[in-house]
């Protein structure tokens, strides 16, 4: 927030009408509740099932929530404040007296006046507070189906990505240097392209991987905007300390269905080449975004992964299952990754987080939120370069890895922006483009 005293470009924001902000706000995220009111009311007999009358009563009072929450963003409502005492309700709370200030007295802070960025974060949590003030139900995950869905319409390209990574695997001890990174390198861009699965683009619509990931990478190539790549290999090589293993790997995970099997996949390349030590797994503390991974959806999937009627992707099921209890992956998260805060606020309004990630040697951030909070979601020339955008924010080398799909954009080339919008005018909410970027506070 400092970083608006220091001049930086303005928050996106729906102010602007016809602007992707603006429809996503009057089109889609109306759409996003409309579901989730469906969904609740779909699962009225389960609700009853367990918890009897109870669960009825619960179903109506967390759809009337809903509603009236949809009605406020039609409407363009003040945003109000959050009353179900969670443990970050008064950190949400400040924030918005935060944006109050920002904004002035004129006006209240509303879903078509404040920053995108804000108010979008600030849908999902008053979603989960609609869920978490009716008991009986507060553990019931609204985007559950869908994520789950899009995982079992992915099995073909999961199979063959585990049989891909057990080919990798089998001629391990005949690896060259060069093909290990040759290797990293299909497995980060497979990672990179898993991202375009996510299903809050598409408010909830079908979007799995049906064709084979490692087939589509070379006609992909073309779309990546910029490609870092090679110094995230070279960060990595230089963190390997007298020729041992890099010790820790953060992976600052996005979506669930297909997207995590690829991040899951590259964590395993990894740890079983030899290269990384241990891996840390970074999800969301309740549903954030249609498809973003919680603890729930982590271990889920692990679990259909090891009961999958595939030899190969079996083997890796089991294998994730050991890497967990040995302690090679750990999974954690912390209110500050389903908050709104840009990342550069990190330092200060989450310093235990930032402690934590200070000493990973490398931290991957996954998707297009991710690389919005790590810009500020602001508006800013294409040009700039990526470390100035972060504003601060350099806990670790990190490197961002993203299908746009929101019109924030830089570190790119002179006149690359304006060539890409003469070409294709949607080049930055397509979801077709994608960027591998990296940043490093030292060196490589
Ligand atoms: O709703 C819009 C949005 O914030 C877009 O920026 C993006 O399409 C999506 O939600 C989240 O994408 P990702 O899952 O890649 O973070
Ligand atoms: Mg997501």
């Amino acid at each position: 927030m400092a970083a608006v005293q220091r001049g930086v470009p303005p928050s996106l924001s729906a102010r602007v009408t016809g602007s992707f902000a603006y429809l996503t706000i009057r089109d889609r995220l109306p759409t996003i509740l409309t579901k989730v009111i469906d969904t609740i009311h779909r699962n009225k007999s389960k609700f009853f099932e367990e918890h009897g009358e109870e669960g009825i009563n619960a179903e109506k009072q967390a759809i009337a929530l809903l509603s009236k929450l949809r009605n406020e963003l039609l409407t363009d409502k003040p945003v109000i404040e959050l009353t179900d005492g969670l443990e970050d309700a008064d950190s949400w709370n400040e924030y918005l007296q935060r944006q109050q200030r920002l904004q002035g007295d004129q006006e209240p802070v509303s879903w078509f006046t404040s920053p995108w960025l804000y108010v979008e974060c600030y849908m999902y949590r008053r979603i989960q507070e609609a869920v978490s003030l009716n008991p009986p139900i507060s553990n019931f995950d609204v985007f559950n189906e869908g994520k789950t869905q899009s995982f079992y319409e992915s099995q073909k390209a999961v199979m063959t990505l585990c049989t891909f990574l057990e080919d990798i695997q089998k001629n391990a001890e005949k690896l060259s240097p060069d093909r290990l990174s040759e290797d990293f390198n299909k497995l980060l861009q497979i990672s990179l392209w898993g991202n375009k699965c996510d299903l809050s683009i598409s408010a909830g619509q079908d979007n799995s991987q049906k064709i084979s990931p490692i087939d589509a990478l070379a006609s992909l190539q073309p779309f990546i905007l910029v490609n870092d790549s090679g110094m995230v290999w070279s960060s990595l090589m230089s963190s390997q300390r007298a020729g041992e293993s890099v010790d820790r790997v953060d992976i600052v995970l996005d979506n669930a269905g297909f997207e995590l099997v690829t991040d899951l996949v590259l964590a395993d390349f990894l740890v079983s080449s030899g290269l990384v030590r241990k891996i840390y797994f970074h999800g969301k503390s309740f549903p954030w975004f249609v498809s973003d991974v919680t603890a729930n959806d982590f271990h889920w999937t692990i679990r259909q992964t090891m009961a999958a009627n595939h030899k190969w992707m079996s083997k890796r099921g089991f294998q994730w299952q050991n890497y967990l209890k040995v302690g090679a992956w750990s999974y954690h998260d912390h209110p500050f990754w389903t908050q709104p805060h840009e990342f550069c606020d990190m330092a200060a309004d989450a310093p235990d987080l930032y402690a934590r990630l200070q000493q990973a040697d490398l931290v991957v951030f996954k998707g297009d939120l991710n690389y919005r909070k790590l810009t500020g979601d602001r508006a800013w020339d294409h040009t700039v370069e990526f470390s100035t955008a972060l504003q601060g924010f350099q806990p670790a080398p990190l490197c961002s890895l993203r299908t746009l799909k929101a019109n924030v954009q830089v570190g790119l080339q002179p006149g690359q922006g304006e060539k890409l919008t003469s070409r294709d005018p949607t080049w930055m909410t397509n979801g077709k483009y994608a960027v591998i970027q990296f940043y490093s506070p030292k060196p490589v």
